[in-house]
């Protein structure tokens, strides 16, 4: 069991600001890195920290590549609610990175398991992820490895489970509209990173960031396993973490 790192701050603004610092640091140190990515609400003020840096001349994407987490399957890059489409319009198109050095699973496959496949050897290729960002799901998901009997440990297909369609229906206009399975890195692709980097805010995360971080290691928590990563950082509000002491 290693030592989970935790900063705690105030507010979500905070939350983006603490964990900007970090890539500030990673990009000094090597500008050509790897960074694994994550779509939903809590990364936002991170990435538009990371915007307001890069017009600000502090931070150079030039020489950035990113692999993302995840994408609905059944979803181009180009239907708004795709996570190629979010990672485009919060982040991509606002900052120095070459997009064709931004891969995030093709929700359009005929071929499932080459595209999974590929997806891992592109990885491999750039040299393996240096960050890989997290958010985490109610149920504990990172990336959508939703709970389960056993961790996966490629990139592969997921069916969603109800409570994930509902906590994401809120961008669709009903919930028959949200994709029912997606594609994601699997927990050894994220457990493959050289750091991880979990961001979580708002009081209803506390339990599951509770439950991930101090209960037992089990794929029915999938963020649990990330006891096991030898160097996680956890930046958290004071609302996620109001059940820590
Ligand atoms: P959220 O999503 O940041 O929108 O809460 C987190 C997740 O489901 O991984």
């Amino acid at each position: 069991m290693h030592h989970v790192k935790i900063i705690r701050c105030a507010t979500p603004e905070e939350v983006g600001k603490r964990a900007a610092d970090m890539y500030t640091a990673l990009l000094q140190e090597k500008p050509a890195c790897l960074l694994g990515l994550a779509t939903g609400s809590t990364p936002l003020p991170l990435y538009r920290e990371l915007v307001k840096r890069c017009e600000a001349g502090e931070l150079d994407f030039s020489r950035v590549r990113s692999a993302n987490l995840d994408e609905y399957k059944g979803l181009s890059g180009d239907h708004p609610q795709s996570y190629r489409y979010f990672m485009n319009t919060n982040l991509f198109d606002h900052i120095n990175i070459d997009k064709a050095r931004t891969i995030v699973p093709d929700g359009l496959t005929s071929d499932v398991e080459a595209m999974c496949e590929a997806y891992e050897e592109k990885i491999e290729e750039w040299g393996g992820i240096d960050l890989q960002l997290l958010g985490i799901g109610h149920d504990g998901h990172i990336g959508f490895n939703e709970p389960c009997d056993t961790f996966v440990g490629k990139t592969h297909e997921v069916e969603l489970e109800e409570l994930t369609r509902e906590a994401n229906k809120r961008f669709f206009n009903s919930i028959d509209e949200v994709p029912t399975a997606a594609y994601t890195m699997g927990i050894g692709t994220v457990m493959s990173a050289r750091k991880v980097l979990l961001v979580a805010t708002g009081k209803d995360k506390a339990e599951i960031v509770k439950k991930s971080f101090f209960g037992p290691v089990t794929p029915m928590v999938p963020a649990s396993i990330l006891q096991f990563h030898p160097d996680v950082t956890v930046i958290a509000d004071e609302a996620a973490l109001s059940l820590i002491d």
